[in-house]
């Protein structure tokens, strides 16, 4: 007699039934880009469908987005002032500390407010650090971010993203917070994040390209896996309440083995370059968009990811993929 695990795929029902992986509209992070000025809706060439806002703008497109059960922000400041000491990134002056208190006057605890804290949009040079002899000095790097981290909270952030890839820097982040009574600010870490040309359009979108050298002498090479264990430890250990696995689509393996090692939520960021890839096909009329981007996503939580953060957010809720 042959074994027949065809019997549990016969119809949708049954399929609905067995089905291992379910995901739900609560997973899901949007991203945003945030400018200066009033009026701007500005497209970002390389990722169809997603824009510059300035605040005015930004505010229409979350209480739109809030519509249609997106409720969970990541939030990144574009065209901040460049300096070689990153001081801008701290300031209260900057577009996102603005951002971040014109969203919590409006919508208050309606959404949940993340933003990402990296200083390659505030350096002359580009780097998500501070640079020393021309390299990234780890521990100065640390007490910018942190002051930024800080900064933020002090608007309203409900969580905070750090994406430098600096070594102790979840701990500076979180003593800082906590001394100065934001113990309930949580810190999402972009624990496990590679050097990746994944993130190409990402970099014209944020102008946060480096202008000389690149990332590799502090995020990770791809080639590592007991590695991204390592950091992600670390990172538990340092006191981050979830950690991140970037990019995504091409390393559900990390996510994977990653799920074994924590008991800590995981978020995965399929970045911008993984989103362009999918546009671009689509605009080609080689892929079908729904199936296409939610077998990514179903791909994603299958691999262990609990929070998607995802440039298809919107197509997602809006055309009720889910
Ligand atoms: C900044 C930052 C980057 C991304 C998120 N935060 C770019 C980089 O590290 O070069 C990538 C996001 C994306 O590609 O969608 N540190
Ligand atoms: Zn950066």
């Amino acid at each position: 007699m042959i074994k027949r695990p065809r019997r549990l795929r016969k119809n949708s029902i049954v399929r609905e039934l067995v089905a291992e992986t379910k995901i739900s509209k609560d997973m899901f992070i949007y991203p945003y880009f945030v400018v200066e000025g009033v009026n701007i809706i500005h497209p970002i060439d390389a990722m169809p469908g997603i824009h510059h806002y300035s605040i005015d703008e930004l505010i229409k497109d979350i209480d739109y987005g809030l519509n249609i059960g997106i409720n969970k922000i990541l939030l990144f400041g574009v065209g901040e002032k460049k300096t070689v000491d990153a001081s801008s990134s701290y300031s209260i002056d900057s577009i996102v500390v603005k951002a971040i208190k014109a969203i919590k006057e409006k919508f208050a605890d309606r959404i949940y407010l993340i933003t990402d804290i990296c200083v390659c949009a505030y350096t002359t040079h580009g780097h998500c650090g501070i640079l020393k002899d021309d390299y990234v000095h780890n521990d100065s790097s640390v007490e910018v971010i942190s002051k930024m981290a800080l900064a933020h909270a002090q608007a309203g952030a409900d969580m905070v993203a750090p994406s430098d890839m600096m070594d102790g820097r979840i701990a500076g982040i979180r003593e800082l917070l906590d001394i100065n009574g934001f113990e309930n600010t949580a810190i999402m870490s972009y624990s496990i994040k590679y050097a990746s040309a994944y993130y190409g359009p990402f970099r014209e979108a944020a102008n946060s390209a480096p202008q000389k050298g690149d990332r590799k002498s502090y995020q990770m090479d791809f080639r590592n896996m007991n590695e991204s264990i390592a950091e992600g430890m670390l990172d538990e250990a340092e006191g981050a309440d979830v950690l991140m696995v970037k990019p995504a689509l091409a390393y559900l393996d990390v996510i994977c083995n990653l799920r074994q090692n924590t008991l800590l939520p995981i978020a995965c960021y399929n970045v911008s370059g993984e989103y362009s890839m999918v546009k671009a096909a689509v605009a080609n009329g080689w892929l079908d968009e729904q199936k296409i981007v939610m077998e990514n996503m179903y791909a994603f939580a299958r691999a262990g990811a609990n929070l998607i953060i995802t440039y298809h957010t919107k197509d997602i809720l809006e055309k009720g993929w889910i």
